[in-house]
């Protein structure tokens, strides 16, 4: 009733552990399949390790939060190292990579090429990252079209191109992904950057002071970037953005996605957060005779 093919890969349900929680090291990711996740995601990797920005970088409010990690992560060698073997994982383990420039995002992929990973993600959208994502210029349709191409030409796996919802021209970046070779867009990265303000202190709360906005808050604005998507695409979507619960996962097939990502979620729901969407949904698909998640999406064209 779950189960789906996406790019080819099959997954027992269409819920993915988003980049960026629980994403560092394999006994991380573990604990998301443990708690049912149909797939994995690692956390972005950069050439070089990265330290990222200082604490505090998180910052939660009434629907949602605010991070500004600024890529920390290991680096390429170190993550080659963590992720030689993926043999301890039934369910597919996702790559993903970030860079400043093309010819970085060509070397990060040639080398994740080599490993089992069933896909590789490019995050081009990333608000709060100096030389990275939009803040290295990378939400325009040239960048897009320059980074996924050269990066097509150094793999045969699914290349999944993850965008910015905040941008007025998603649609046209998502389209140029898709000519450029892209298999799937992942929509979306956080949005904003937004800012939460200390009132005792009088001081953004962020040290960055300003960070990337996800969860709920945001639901609304991917739901309908996903329709948009939806309208003009030939490759599948994978929405991501304030996923809590069945209900919402529904929804953003209903919307035109073939599969959905959680990242905020599981700080609000815990790791076991999938196998309780999962639930949650396959009663609400019996409820209303769906005899397949794949029945629900894009239904809300029709
Ligand atoms: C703490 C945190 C770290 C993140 N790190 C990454 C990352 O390394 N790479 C990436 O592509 N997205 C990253 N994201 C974005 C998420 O993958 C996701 O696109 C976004 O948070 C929206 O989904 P959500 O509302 O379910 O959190 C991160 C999000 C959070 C909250």
């Amino acid at each position: 009733m779950l189960a789906i093919e996406l790019c080819g890969i099959k997954l027992k349900n269409p819920l993915i552990l988003a980049s960026g929680v629980l994403g560092l090291n394999k006994n991380n990711l573990l604990r998301a399949q443990k708690g049912g996740a149909g797939a994995l995601t690692i956390k972005s990797i950069s050439l070089e390790e990265r330290f990222g920005h200082e604490t505090p970088n998180v910052a939660f409010f009434e629907a949602g939060m605010l991070n500004a990690f600024g890529y920390c992560n290991p680096g390429l060698e170190e993550a080659l190292r963590e992720f030689a073997d993926l043999s301890c994982f039934s369910v597919p383990v996702i790559a993903s990579c970030t860079a400043s420039n093309a010819s970085d995002f060509v070397k990060l992929v040639s080398a994740l090429d080599k490993l089992d990973f069933a896909a590789i993600e490019l995050p081009l959208s990333c608000p709060h990252t100096p030389g990275h994502g939009l803040l290295a210029g990378q939400g325009t349709v040239e960048a897009t079209k320059e980074i996924v191409k050269a990066c097509r030409k150094k793999t045969k796996k699914p290349l999944w191109v993850k965008i910015n919802a905040s941008l007025p021209n998603a649609v046209d970046i998502a389209l140029a992904a898709e000519q450029a070779g892209a298999d799937a867009i992942t929509c979306s990265n956080t949005l904003g950057p937004g800012m939460v303000i200390n009132i005792a202190s009088a001081k953004p709360v962020l040290a960055f002071k300003v960070g990337g906005v996800s969860g709920p808050a945001i639901r609304p604005i991917i739901v309908r970037t996903i329709y948009d998507l939806y309208k003009r695409l030939k490759i599948p979507i994978i929405a991501l953005g304030g996923v809590l619960r069945g209900e919402h996962a529904i929804e953003m097939l209903m919307a035109g996605a073939s599969a959905v990502g959680i990242a905020t979620g599981i700080a609000i729901r815990g790791p076991d957060i999938f196998k309780k969407c999962c639930d949650e949904m396959s009663e609400w698909l019996k409820k209303h005779d769906y005899k397949s998640v794949t029945e629900l999406i894009g239904v809300a064209h029709e």
